[in-house]
């Protein structure tokens, strides 16, 4: 196709130079390169706005088209063997190497989780651990998801064949929003004493998810609940901007979007500027400059009431963040099944 303008034909030949070295496809359909033309149309005089228009559309629709041909290359990537290193059965003469015990190290995302905590315990937060077996009124009710709602749906995960005692299956937790409603009611006592509850919630989750380089099975979320009087979404935004730019030690731009959590209100997704490429593009953001990184809120009077908290008097913020996204994002690591995957050569780059 010949793009009669020039820049649109200059942006033309360098994303299809791009597409040929994407492992995902579809990343160039979000190019930063290709919203900066979008953008531009309300610059133009007004005579200009429609052929230029066009001419974009019909660039985005020849990208389309590459990428429809190419077929789902994430369904082509080749699968990462996560069975255990060897038969425990082997002679221990044929066994793989291993690290001997003395010389073992800790796991990155276990490294990574001090950094997180030590930042938190800076921040004024303290730390509890979530479970790795819940029931359904931590994961559901106490969070405002009525019975039969459809939004259980979006946390589709592992469940026991055991049920508890009012018939419901015990839950491999699918996020640490499980925790909300304990540690609320463990500290409230902070609130009567004219103190906010400020908790981080590290734990690791399930989801019943379609593997990928992006998604797995088992993953660690920081859960951050703060509660006091006064409290509201600015103090949120500030809160997770901080953290970030202490976490990737720079200056990072963060926004957000609406979305929808049965248990905040408002509910958004936030996203920060990719760290990599200041904005520019690159593999990690998906050449899209920005990475939509977690799900955050204003605690839903429902919650606070469910724990015994009067919402007319305090308010709070919570948001609930992937540990291993942000450390995939921290060393460019390009597969998020490395990490449950018990590879040494994967691990020996971080000891
Ligand atoms: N639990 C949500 C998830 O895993 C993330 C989340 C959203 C946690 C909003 C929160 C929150 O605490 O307020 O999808």
């Amino acid at each position: 196709m010949n793009y009669q303008n020039a820049k649109v034909a200059e942006t033309a030949d360098l994303l299809k130079g791009r597409f040929a070295e994407l492992t995902q496809k579809s990343d160039i359909l979000k190019a930063v390169e290709l919203r900066a033309l979008y953008a531009e149309i309300p610059q133009l005089p007004a005579e200009q706005r429609a052929s230029f228009g066009q001419e974009i559309n019909a660039l985005r629709a020849e990208l389309q088209q590459m990428v429809d041909e190419a077929g789902d290359v994430e369904e082509a990537l080749p699968p990462i063997d996560v069975t255990a290193p060897f038969d425990v059965n082997t002679p221990a003469a044929e066994r793989p190497h291993l690290l001997p015990s003395e010389t073992g190290s800790k796991h990155p995302l276990m490294t990574e989780l001090e950094t997180v905590l030590d930042i938190f315990y800076r921040m004024g937060f303290n730390a509890i651990e979530s479970r790795e077996i819940d029931d359904d009124f931590h994961m559901f009710g106490a969070l405002n998801f009525p019975e039969g709602h459809p939004a259980r749906d979006d946390y589709d995960t592992f469940m026991t064949t055991q049920t508890d005692a009012n018939g419901h299956q015990f839950i491999a937790p699918a996020h640490t929003s499980t925790m909300q409603n304990r540690v609320l009611k463990k500290y409230i006592g902070n609130l009567e004493k004219g103190e906010p509850i400020a908790c981080l919630i590290p734990g690791r989750v399930f989801r019943n998810e379609d593997l990928d380089a992006r998604h797995e099975h088992t993953f660690y979320q920081l859960e951050g609940v703060y509660v006091g009087k006064g409290v509201h979404a600015g103090m949120l935004i500030a809160t997770l901007k901080t953290f970030l730019q202490e976490y990737y030690g720079k200056e990072l731009e963060v926004k957000t979007q609406p979305f929808y959590f049965p248990f905040t209100e408002p509910s958004f997704e936030f996203a920060l500027s990719c760290p990599f490429c200041d904005k520019k593009g690159c593999n990690v953001c998906s050449y899209s400059g920005w990475i939509e990184l977690l799900g955050c809120g204003m605690i839903h009077p429902n919650v606070l009431r469910q724990a015994g908290i009067n919402p007319e008097e305090y308010t709070g913020f919570a948001w609930g963040c992937g540990l291993d996204r942000l450390v995939l994002m921290k060393y460019g690591i390009e597969d998020i099944r490395h990490f449950e995957s018990a590879k040494l050569d994967f691990l020996r780059q971080f000891a």
